[in-house]
């Protein structure tokens, strides 16, 4: 499949009558392509719960779509009813998963249409307009990430990447992964080694997934693989996404990502994480003040065995993220610019 395909996997969309929010269920990938429609809180709930849908930007444009679905759908005899309820939706979803400030980014942006309005129906209205909004704005952001990440590129690079940043995370070409798909469009090679991601395996099953199908030449490794590809002198940079970057550089990503920085530090390859404004988060001083999300141990002991590959008595720590330390970052990458060091002064510089 060529990229123009992949591309047009439309991965979150709202069907024909604007009812129900149409996404790809990321958790069947790669083996098949399933469409879901989701339409009740308690789904759009479960569908992030559940890495259904999953990416930071991804979660926030589904939340605004979300968010407009049941505003619609409520019957509430008074503006103050409906924003009461519409507020008690927006701490449902908020509260499906911590890490990802795009999240909460995008219900306060819903929210604040609410709070704006005094009439029901011109609300629902705005509340359209502005989950387009986030979604076209993403879009957006994607291609000019992705445009500052190929200038740092050269024909024939390889870059290794950790958990999916690409199209199915965000809205189109993705972050990480965007100045790979443009830099292929344009007719550059590039060579992809894809860490596999344990334990959910967003590496195996879906970065591997958008690049194959993109034409583009990516090779699967296990996470602790890294290191000796980095040693064999195979790599030339380091991409990754981000779920929240604080307002000293410190940022949040897939677990392992941390990890992949200090190698890369100790083989003197460029690091780069490649985010939004919207994955931003000025409000978090530094990374010691992102809550981890904490995951259920089946993740690790039997959701991808026949049989449990532990005894039923031994413990299991799953934090699905870890924070990455400025310190190891070469640059930021964002739809304004490559942010240089000293993160905290020049993200600050360009965003505020
Ligand atoms: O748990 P996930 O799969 O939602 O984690 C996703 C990541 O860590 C991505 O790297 C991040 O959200 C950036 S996506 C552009």
């Amino acid at each position: 499949m060529s990229i123009q395909n992949t591309t047009v996997i439309q991965n979150i969309r709202l069907d024909d009558n604007a009812s129900q929010l149409i996404i790809v269920d990321q958790t069947l990938l790669p083996q098949k392509l399933v469409y879901l429609a989701l339409s009740t809180r308690e789904e759009f709930y479960t569908a992030i719960k559940t890495l259904q849908v999953r990416g930071a930007p991804a979660i926030g444009i589904f939340a605004g779509y979300a968010m407009y679905l049941l505003a619609k759908g409520q019957c509430a005899k008074s503006y103050d009813e409906f924003k009461k309820r519409f507020l008690l939706d927006a701490a449902c979803l908020n509260s499906s998963r911590p890490t990802a400030v795009n999240l909460s980014w995008a219900l306060k942006r819903m929210e604040k249409v609410v709070q704006m309005h005094d009439n029901i129906n011109d609300a629902i209205l705005a509340l359209r307009a502005e989950a387009i909004a986030i979604h076209d704005e993403d879009i957006d952001m994607c291609t000019r990430i992705s445009k500052y990440g190929l200038s740092l590129l050269k024909d024939g690079d390889t870059i290794l990447t950790h958990c999916n940043a690409g199209p199915l995370a965000t809205s189109r070409y993705g972050t990480a992964i965007g100045p790979i798909l443009l830099g292929h469009e344009k007719g550059l090679q590039f060579h992809v080694y894809a860490d596999e991601t344990r334990p959910l395996l967003q590496g195996a099953r879906l970065t591997s997934y958008e690049l194959a199908k993109a034409g583009i030449d990516v090779t699967l490794i296990c996470d602790n693989m890294a290191s000796l590809v980095m040693k064999q002198g195979k790599i030339n940079a380091v991409f990754v996404g981000c779920d929240r970057i604080a307002a000293n550089g410190d940022f949040a990503n897939k677990i392992g990502t941390s990890a992949v920085a200090i190698l890369a530090r100790y083989y003197g390859i460029p690091f780069y994480t490649l985010g939004p404004s919207s994955t931003i988060d000025f409000n978090t001083a530094s990374g010691d003040d992102i809550e981890i999300e904490l995951r259920n141990e089946d993740e690790i002991k039997s959701m991808w065995y026949k049989e449990p590959m532990a005894l039923d008595e031994v413990k299991c720590y799953n934090p699905s993220f870890d924070v990455t330390d400025h310190s190891l970052l070469t640059a930021i990458i964002t739809e304004k610019g490559i942010v240089y060091p000293p993160f905290d002064i020049n993200l600050k510089k360009l965003f505020l």
